[in-house]
């Protein structure tokens, strides 16, 4: 293998990167910049995540990762960042009591910006011009001008994460994300949902052996784990310039990690074995995720782990599987047995969305609960019967009340509501409330895992 640097990708073929930037100096003029700016996340914090989620290829703890399909400047606002942050914390504290597990928290959020497109162009009323390809790279807006790329949005990028970021490190240790919160994380409109029902009760239990813990004396100023949460970011790594940019030799180690994100992962598009994105991310130390689908084969996948994480280092690699409700009970067991039988360690995380988007009649697409559901049952009943920890979720998801996604129990979004707040710069994503039924359904999967496991070890 050819030597790794912060820019050996350069030399390659890459997908989903523009080309069309028209000066490409000012470009690399803002690379340059973006080289002197101070790290957003530190490589001691992103090890300590590779920590916890080789707790999770261990089937000793579970992932959660969620957030927008694409951050956006329209949308920036810290009454959606807190409220992202609270439906986070809501469903690690179902997922924890119904799991008996910690659970790892990991935002799509602080830098997750560039999309890969279906289509490099879009037509509208005979007019055809450059595709959306996220906030950083052009703008929405269907005219010439707005989807020209333009390299300062990275600059403004750039700044977005690191207010976001601050904001995100303020929530999980100023206090906020103490567990004697726990009821004041409830979103103002889902109050009387049947999800918020069943959360109160939750918390009542949990109050109730606080202050038991409180009277043995155990306090969250005695235990710094109830006062304060870890909170890890992550995005897809697809503007490589940007990465480059960002990846800096951690003076402690003396290793290269890329300071944009804690997690980066490669998309389903950009995964290839002789590209440029594998290569960027197989010379940064952080924990990595890559998306897998319908086509990869076993033998593709084994030779990635063994360029991606060739010392088998659990927590070092994360594989999501984005197959559809109907495609993963096909795809997914002989890639799971393979992966076992190699002894390689992996998380094994669900990403129930991108499998299962469907445009209506209308026009909006858009993605029913019931497959989101159902292929997040098949992904943990496929996984359990291979005898591999189904280790996490990966959801498009927001704390506001958008409807976007068809369906859910409670509050159900119905087609012909899908026009009434659909906010989405890219995919269609789960309100609050929908994020919050998953939980618990996923949490009582878990917690019959665990019976089973339980009683296996009994005898
Ligand atoms: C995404 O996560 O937004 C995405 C583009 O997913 P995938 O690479 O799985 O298509
Ligand atoms: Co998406």
């Amino acid at each position: 293998m050819t030597k790794w640097t912060p820019s050996s990708w350069r030399a390659l073929p890459a997908k989903h990167i523009p080309e069309d930037y028209p000066d490409l100096d000012k470009l690399a003029e803002v690379e340059t910049t973006l080289k002197g700016y101070p790290p957003l996340v530190f490589a001691g914090e992103a090890r300590r995540l590779r920590d916890r989620l080789g707790d999770v290829a261990m089937g000793k703890a579970f992932l959660l990762q969620g957030g927008d399909c694409a951050e956006s400047f329209k949308e920036f606002h810290p009454d959606n960042l807190r409220d992202m942050f609270r439906v986070m914390m809501q469903m690690a504290v179902v997922l924890t009591y119904g799991a008996g597990q910690p659970v790892v928290k990991v935002g799509r959020i602080a830098g997750q910006f560039g999309k890969p497109r279906s289509s490099p162009v879009e037509v509208r009323d005979g007019v055809t011009l450059p595709s959306y390809r996220g906030d950083n790279i052009n703008a929405m807006a269907f005219d010439p001008k707005s989807r020209t790329p333009n390299p300062k949005r990275l600059l403004k990028a750039y700044g977005q994460s690191a207010s976001t970021l601050n904001l995100l490190r303020a929530f999980s240790t100023g206090g906020y994300a103490n567990l004697r919160n726990i009821h004041k994380w409830t979103l103002g409109f889902v109050d009387g949902s049947e999800q918020t029902k069943k959360y109160k009760e939750l918390c009542e239990k949990i109050e109730d052996a606080l202050d038991f813990m409180e009277a043995c004396g155990v306090t969250p100023d005695s235990t710094p784990q109830m006062a304060a949460t870890d909170y890890y970011t992550s995005h897809e790594g697809l503007l490589l310039g940007y990465e480059e940019a960002m990846t800096r030799i951690d003076s402690t180690t003396g290793r290269w990690y890329d300071t944009s994100a804690h997690m980066l992962w490669i998309g389903n598009r950009t995964r290839q074995l002789d590209h440029a994105h594998v290569e960027f991310m197989r010379g940064i130390e952080n924990p990595i995720a890559m998306k897998i689908g319908e086509g990869l084969e076993s033998d593709e996948l084994l030779r990635l782990l063994d360029v991606l994480n060739p010392e088998n280092i659990p927590g070092r690699m994360t594989l999501i599987a984005r197959y559809g409700h109907d495609k993963v009970a096909k795809g997914l067991p002989s890639l799971a047995r393979a992966v076992k039988a190699a002894g390689r360690h992996v998380v094994w995380s669900c990403d129930p969305m991108h499998g299962n988007t469907i445009k209506t009649d209308s026009g909006f697409k858009t993605r029913p609960f019931d497959y989101i559901l159902t292929e997040v049952r098949q992904f943990m009943q496929v996984l359990h019967s291979e005898n591999c920890w189904p280790g996490g979720v990966h959801f498009e998801m927001t704390g506001q009340n958008v409807t976007e996604c068809l369906g859910g129990s409670a509050m159900a979004v119905r087609e012909e509501d899908l026009s009434s707040r659909y906010h989405t710069h890219c995919d269609p994503r789960l309100n609050a409330n929908q994020a919050l039924e998953l939980a618990f359904l996923i949490s009582e999967e878990l917690g019959s895992y665990r019976k089973e496991e339980a009683a296996r070890l009994a005898g």
